[in-house]
């Protein structure tokens, strides 16, 4: 458990109750900040008391108010900049975060080789001594993780929407010494209609018949009720928005209790389309699962276009 800071708890009073309030409620599942953006780290360390990890990605990235400035003054980055912003952030948000690391994402277009991913991966990874790699749930992807666990480089596979995804990540990364981390995206399946939920508790119940060294990381939390079914499926980690952090907080930090249940709805109330659960062989090889997913596509896109955002026309 992460020690108290004891000026933070002597500073802020009202924080005081929700620091001890938490320390005796603290979830099994490792809480990660989703952003990228030193401060906000700090802000929700004080909140809470601890931040086990944090995640960062390009569209993250893209946001951090001091790359917004750049950017606001008409100075565009070039790729090398972008890169030694990126490692600056990672630098700071490191020792702030407890051992689920921080998790750095290589930039990959839908065309990048394994080798090129594999080269970021193994600089990234010197970075910090806490560092995650994180690679898109591709074919290269998955190559690139399946190379990465042999050098003993940590790994969290990112843009995850289906089983057969999880499935795949598992047996590409089996053997791995360190815990992988596989990061189904939530909102973005409710988005489009499908209760993102089942996703993490089919993997959750795919992973009872495994070894165990891949970890499930809740990730595109939208809101307190993810983050609760979170808990209540036994996710290993969630990464979480700072606002759903600060609401959570809001409730006193919240806890699900056996009566819990999770109902899936959309915006206007309606339930969202239940994804049925698949019987899969984790012993199979890696490349025999399907692994093509739409939202997989459209997510490297985004963040091809929001990396691209913050870079000079000529780099
Ligand atoms: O954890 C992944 C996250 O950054 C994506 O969230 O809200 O863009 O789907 P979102």
């Amino acid at each position: 458990m992460a020690p108290l800071v004891a000026g933070q708890v002597l500073e802020q009073k009202e924080d005081c109750f929700e620091v001890n309030n938490m320390l005796t409620n603290r979830p099994k599942t490792k809480i990660l900040v989703d952003g990228g953006d030193p401060n906000e780290t700090l802000r929700i360390k004080s909140l809470i008391g601890f931040v086990d990890g944090q995640t960062t990605n390009p569209s993250l990235i893209a946001k951090n108010p001091e790359i917004q400035r750049l950017i606001a003054s008409g100075h565009k980055l070039s790729s090398r900049e972008e890169k030694e912003e990126y490692k600056k952030i990672v630098r700071s948000i490191s020792p702030l975060v407890g051992d689920a690391g921080v998790s750095i994402e290589v930039f990959a277009d839908l065309d990048t080789p394994a080798e090129d991913m594999l080269v970021q991966g193994e600089e990234m990874f010197s970075w910090v001594p806490n560092a995650y790699v994180k690679y898109p749930c591709t074919h290269e992807g998955l190559r690139a993780a399946q190379l990465s666990v042999q050098k003993s480089i940590r790994v969290n596979i990112t843009l995850c929407f289906s089983q057969e995804q999880a499935a795949a990540v598992y047996a590409a990364t089996k053997g791995s010494k360190a815990p992988v981390y596989v990061s189904p995206f939530i909102g973005r399946l409710d988005d489009r209609g499908e209760d993102g939920m089942d996703l993490v508790r089919n993997i959750k119940k795919m992973y009872q018949h495994g070894d165990g060294h891949v970890h499930v990381l809740a990730a595109s939390i939208r809101n307190v009720n993810h983050l609760l079914c979170s808990f209540a499926l036994g996710a290993e980690l969630a990464t979480v928005p700072t606002k759903v952090l600060e609401e959570w907080a809001a409730t006193g930090f919240s806890m699900p209790d056996q009566d819990f249940r999770y109902k899936g709805v959309d915006a206007s109330g309606n339930l969202l389309k239940l994804i049925p659960y698949k019987e899969l062989d984790l012993n199979l090889p890696w490349e025999t699962f399907d692994i093509a997913h739409e939202l997989t596509t459209k997510g490297i896109q985004k963040f091809v276009a929001d990396y691209q955002s913050t870079l000079r026309r000529s780099a």
